[in-house]
């Protein structure tokens, strides 16, 4: 299993560039079994969870190659189980639901199992198929749907925590198919929805509203083939900008949608650091000091929740008390006991995290929780005097390509290693 070992104290420098958007290139790949015919898919990024994708199409039936950064994915005859061994190595591929029940009337999908950040169940998933005509029947952790037609509804899709992305993604898709008009109250707003809903509607789809609280999908008969690139990846320019100015560097993110990023550039100010926008380029450096900030993650268009850890990193280098409340995902706070092995001073209070920044931090060995936690990981080893060994990086590759490459290229010294 592979490590990074990273020297920590050199402050970035240099350009980079941003990627395809992990979570809109996965429930766009399942939006291509909603037709037979063929969807190329554009700027998507070389990750893990986009091969376990293709693993899982190509299970069903569909052609998947990939060129460059370019999918070609053709879903001519497919079935529609949704195996077990497959399911349970990413929770996005419960996105396959949706257009498999579509397409099929009868779909057969392992349920995704638990993950490190919170229980994540898929009960407004399943609400939303149900409201839209489908029988569910869960059955030896299959969720078995199945219905002779779907017919479109008026549905409410808000849970505990607010909307549901990839519910809402799962529902959109579900509707596309179905006989009359689908109206989704309390949709996720995240431009990851928007930009799946371009591609849908690319494809034929009839959709309004995507990006606000209210969408509304007229059901078609049939979609059809599509050329689609997919939106910039917020989380991975967020990070980036992070490490910037937690590393006292000054980098040029190029390709970005800062348009997409409005809470996080926000927060950033407010914490001192400096943010030019020009078109689709952020250049960030750190200001003259750094200042503490509070945070409340929150459904788009608030603060993300995939930023969090990254930013509790800068937190704890800005003398002064920081509190982050995590309101998307409870237990998200596996990375705390992790970031204080370097030095950090953090307290976990109910759904918040106290951070007395400004402690020096030194490098030691650190164990990667999940995707983002690994992130943050690693911007700290870029701060923290020393040696940082963060192992268990089979998360980072699922979700940000070459990041230890494109960190090398803005000077920071940081190798992969075997174990
Ligand atoms: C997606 C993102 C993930 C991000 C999250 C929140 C992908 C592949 N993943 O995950 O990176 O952190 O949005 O922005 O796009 N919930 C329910 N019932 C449900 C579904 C969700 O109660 O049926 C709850 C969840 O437990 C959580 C909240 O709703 O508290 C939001 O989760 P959700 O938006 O569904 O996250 P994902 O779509 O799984």
């Amino acid at each position: 299993m592979d490590s990074l070992f990273i020297k920590g104290g050199v402050p970035l420098h240099g350009d980079v560039t941003v990627s395809g958007a992990k979570n809109a290139v996965l429930p766009i790949m399942a939006a291509t079994l909603l037709t037979p015919e063929l969807c190329i898919i554009r700027r998507v990024p070389q990750l893990s969870d986009v091969e376990f994708m293709g693993e899982i199409l190509r299970s069903l039936g569909a052609e998947v190659r990939s060129e460059g950064d370019t999918l070609f994915i053709q879903a001519k005859a497919i079935r529609g189980i949704g195996d077990y061994e497959l399911i349970r190595k990413m929770r996005g591929s419960i996105c396959i639901l949706g257009p498999l029940l579509a397409r099929l009337k009868k779909a057969k999908v392992s349920l995704p199992g638990g993950c490190v950040i919170g229980s994540r169940p898929i009960d407004l998933h399943l609400k939303g198929l149900r409201e839209l005509g489908a029988k569910i029947k869960i059955v030896n952790g299959y969720v078995s749907a199945s219905t002779p037609r779907l017919l479109g509804a008026d549905l409410f899709l808000g849970g505990r925590s607010g909307p549901t992305v990839l519910g809402t993604a799962n529902i959109m898709m579900a509707a596309t198919l179905a006989e009359g008009i689908t109206t989704i109250e309390s949709a996720a707003c995240e431009p990851e929805v928007v930009d799946l809903a371009n591609f849908l509607i690319a494809m034929g789809a009839g959709i309004v509203g995507a990006g606000s609280p209210t969408i509304t999908v007229t059901g078609v008969k049939t979609l059809h083939g599509v050329d689609h690139e997919v939106i910039p990846d917020r989380i991975e320019a967020a990070t980036f900008a992070i490490a910037a100015a937690a590393t006292n560097g000054e980098i040029t993110i190029h390709g970005a949608r800062p348009d997409h990023m409005h809470a996080v550039l926000d927060k950033l100010r407010e914490a001192g650091v400096k943010i030019e926008r020009r078109g689709a380029t952020l250049t960030v450096r750190r200001g003259r000091g750094l200042k503490p900030v509070d945070i409340t993650t929150l459904p788009y268009s608030g603060f993300p929740t995939d930023v969090q850890a990254q930013m509790m990193v800068l937190m704890a280098l800005s003398p002064g008390i920081s509190i982050i409340t995590e309101r998307v995902f409870e237990s998200r706070f596996m990375h705390v006991s992790e970031i204080s092995r370097l030095g950090a001073d953090i307290a976990i209070e109910g759904p918040s995290a106290i951070v007395k920044g400004g402690k020096p931090m030194s490098g030691a060995p650190v164990m990667a929780s999940d995707l983002r936690a690994s992130a943050a990981l690693v911007i700290a080893g870029l701060v923290a005097r020393g040696g940082t060994l963060v192992k268990r990086i089979y998360h980072l590759d699922r979700g940000y390509e070459n990041l230890d490459v494109k960190l090398r290229n803005l000077g920071a010294r940081i190798e992969r290693v075997e174990e």
